[in-house]
């Protein structure tokens, strides 16, 4: 087939849902035309981990990484192929990896945003070292944890300072459970942070420049959790989070990311927006769950069909301007941060590529979720996750819910 020519790589872990969907959607979509009148082919590939040279040249123009916050040896194959080969990476481990959530939090509140009281508490247990405990009988002070709490207040959340997945958080409402909380971190290492007795929590899932707000319940089960809803925030207070999580994008370089914002009459609490490996599974996301691979087809073939360069520098000082301009309210801060954001991501650019050079994909994508194609991927996610026992209710629950967006989303096209 004639025309330009980009692999794109799947790096993965266990998922089977998302793949088979932007797999599906890229093949739909075929050939096409870029924005000069040329001509580009795109492909897919599950990328497979094996010995590799440093000076190898990989055949992957983009990569989305889903694997290698946990997994080594293909997170060192992403940075040299980045590096060396200017592979464009969702998400780059240059700025994901070195940034955890506690970075992510020092980057917002330097920027003036609303993230809640936050202490980071030395190790319970330190990792066994013979250096360690000398260090530590010379240099670490006795601190007085409770008087650090009282002065956040009750209830507050204990969590680790690289957190993701809930693993570790705490609500602490008493002393006791906070000596409880603390004794069983061990060798974690934890924030202290003031909870916020929220009012509704909004969860934003971003691909480029594109971001879904989803009202979210976290105390649900997770096909539970997400609410279809669409407008359970004021517009103002919609358009501060999508704000606030193209924000931490663009400031981070994240371009595949969630962000978690808590709203409490009104003002919007960032408290969790590290997420750069988010979930987007069929189960959860289920009425979204289009749209989402809509969005990540979208974005990759914008990226590579326009030659957009990865940057793995963060350019902080742009963003730093900003925060510093003398009596700059918070609502004109967010106004400069979003003109920088939706700058980083050529949001402009991007809308008028998707209206000429991806006019067809509403349909494509509509066509293959009413279809045949669909149902199967839901059946057999849905006989993956579930016991045989729940199978029946789930196909159900999940056809409701999709189907849901196959009518919302006729009625959408029809009428544009
Ligand atoms: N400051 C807070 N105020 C209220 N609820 C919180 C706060 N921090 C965390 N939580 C609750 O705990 C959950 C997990 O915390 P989070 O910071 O999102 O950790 P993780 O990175 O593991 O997802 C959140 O989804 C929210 O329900
Ligand atoms: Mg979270």
């Amino acid at each position: 087939m004639t025309g330009t020519q980009h692999l794109i790589g799947l790096l993965l872990g266990t998922e089977e849902d998302w793949p088979r969907a932007f797999e599906t959607i890229l093949g739909r979509l075929g050939p096409i035309t870029g924005t000069g009148g040329e001509r580009h082919v795109f492909g897919s590939e599950r990328i497979t981990i094996e010995p590799f040279n440093l000076r190898d040249r990989p055949r992957h123009d983009l990569v989305i990484d889903r694997l290698a916050y946990w997994y080594y040896q293909p997170r060192e194959w992403l940075k040299k192929v980045s590096m060396m080969n200017g592979v464009y990476l969702l998400n780059s481990p240059f700025t994901f990896q070195s940034m955890e959530k506690h970075t992510a939090y020092c980057a917002m509140m330097r920027l003036g945003l609303k993230v809640p009281e936050t202490v980071l508490v030395p190790y319970k247990n330190p990792v066994d070292n013979d250096r360690y405990a000398y260090t530590a009988s010379k240099y670490n002070r006795p601190f007085d944890l409770d008087a650090l709490a009282e002065r956040i207040g009750y209830p507050l959340f204990m969590k680790p300072f690289d957190g993701g997945g809930w693993r570790g958080v705490s609500k602490i409402r008493t002393p006791a459970e906070l000596h409880a909380a603390y004794d069983a971190s061990g060798e974690m290492l934890m924030h202290l942070q003031e909870s916020i007795d929220f009012d509704v929590f909004a969860r934003s899932l971003s691909i480029g420049p594109e971001t879904m707000v989803m009202r979210f319940h976290p105390d649900e089960p997770m096909h539970r959790r997400y609410q279809v809803d669409h407008n359970f925030l004021s517009p103002e207070t919609g358009a501060e989070v999508v704000t606030i999580g193209r924000l931490v994008n663009s400031f981070f370089r994240w371009e595949f990311n969630s962000c978690e914002t808590l709203i409490k009459d009104g003002e919007v609490y960032p408290i969790d927006y590290a997420n750069a490996c988010p979930d987007v599974a069929l189960t959860s996301l289920h009425y979204y769950f289009p749209w989402a691979m809509k969005a990540l087809v979208k974005w990759c073939v914008f990226a590579l069909a326009t030659g957009r360069r990865a940057k793995v520098d963060m350019e902080t000082e742009r963003f730093f301007e900003a925060a510093d301009t003398p009596g700059a309210t918070y609502a004109e801060k967010l106004t400069v941060y979003r003109e920088l954001a939706d700058a980083y991501f050529e949001t402009g650019r991007y809308e008028d590529f998707c209206a000429t050079s991806l006019a067809h994909i509403d349909e494509i994508v509509l066509d293959w979720v009413a279809g045949p194609d669909f149902d199967d991927l839901l059946v057999q996610t849905v006989q993956t996750v579930y016991p045989v026992h729940e199978h029946e209710q789930f196909i159900a629950h999940l056809r409701g819910l999709t189907g849901l967006w196959v009518k919302d989303e006729t009625t959408r096209i029809r009428t544009v």
